[in-house]
């Protein structure tokens, strides 16, 4: 008896008593083929840009593209999702940029298919808004609103665009209905029925793409709240996840991940497809913006974001720390 009452009958602390007793026990943890790479690849610039509001991270050059693309291999990522910025000049009302075979993005799965062949599951996202002067996601109708219809006829070209240059996966992102279905059929129509739809099936609305739009370039006019979700529901994703595994989604995934980690449980227990989560930009502004203060350490925050993502559901997790991580964890 202790001066208060019983000693505990039972002792959790005891399997938390050394680094490897911690570690035989731990239940969940990032390998590096967990992780994908997002990297953006930018027309016209003959040195890397870096990205203000995301430090470290860079819009690449063709060249330096390929290099990172090798240096990804050689940690041990399995993946690299790849998003286009076309010039300035380049960019129009239906984004004609992203269906042009010789545009950036297409160039770049090009070069990165030849640079790493098979060795990285290369994936393009399949999204207007990196290409079109308004931002939006879609083509708009002649009142300004966004054209569901129409835009699925833009993603349907551009899916062919990308598997044509090489693309293992395309990951459409611009949240219209009906996406999925018609990108499956464009692929099978086109010779592409190898080629996967890793679909970003939970999208919600969010202030955490802030540095994206830099990233990309991109001056989005209003917001995106009639496509993408609103962040009060989850019952609503289910309903989506529905859709897009009845229209062929080969994977699913949540976005943003981190304040959606209750999001990606749910997902994760309703699906046997891999679940993907995609920690997005303003995530890891918030961190590197953090340590660079001081106020918190940098490398054990990523490794925990990463392993509270996966202790999620997550089967793969999109990250700009990706190669990092991976040298970290091998
Ligand atoms: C759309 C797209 C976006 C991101 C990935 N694909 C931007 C958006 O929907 O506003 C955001 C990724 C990030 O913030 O890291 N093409």
């Amino acid at each position: 008896m202790t001066k208060y009452g019983a000693f505990p009958g039972s002792r959790p602390r005891r399997l938390r008593t050394t680094p490897v007793m911690r570690r035989m026990v731990a239940e969940n943890r990032v390998h590096p083929a967990d992780l994908i790479l997002p990297a953006f690849v930018r027309e016209g610039i003959d040195q890397p840009v870096p990205i203000e509001a995301m430090p470290g991270v860079v819009q690449h050059t063709r060249e330096t593209l390929r290099k990172a693309a090798v240096e990804a291999v050689e940690a041990g990522v399995s993946g690299i999702m790849l998003f286009g910025v076309p010039e300035d000049a380049k960019k129009d009302a239906v984004g004609t940029a992203g269906t042009d075979p010789d545009g950036i993005l297409q160039l770049a799965l090009r070069d990165v298919r030849s640079e790493v062949g098979d060795d990285l599951v290369i994936m393009s996202d399949l999204c207007l808004d990196e290409y079109t002067d308004h931002g939006h996601c879609g083509v708009l109708d002649a009142d300004g609103r966004i054209d569901n219809d129409a835009t699925l006829e833009r993603y349907a070209e551009m899916a062919q665009v990308q598997a044509d240059a090489g693309a293992h996966v395309v990951g459409p992102s611009g949240m219209m209905d009906g996406q999925v279905g018609v990108i499956r059929d464009a692929l099978d129509q086109t010779g592409h029925e190898d080629v996967s739809i890793l679909a970003y099936t939970v999208k919600y609305s969010s202030a955490f793409y802030g540095p994206f739009r830099e990233a990309v370039g991109s001056a989005l006019q209003g917001d995106r709240k009639t496509y993408q979700q609103d962040f009060s529901n989850v019952r609503e994703s289910l309903r989506e996840l529905a859709l897009d595994l009845d229209e062929g989604a080969d994977m699913v995934m949540v976005k943003p991940a981190g304040p959606y980690l209750d999001v990606l449980a749910k997902v994760a227990e309703a699906v046997d497809v891999p679940v993907a989560a995609y920690q997005i930009s303003g995530e890891y502004a918030m961190v590197e913006a953090a340590a660079e203060k001081g106020w918190i350490d940098r490398d054990k925050a990523i490794l925990e974001t990463l392993t509270g993502i996966k202790r999620a559901g997550a089967s793969t997790i999109l990250t700009y720390w990706a190669v990092e991580a991976a040298r970290a964890l091998r």
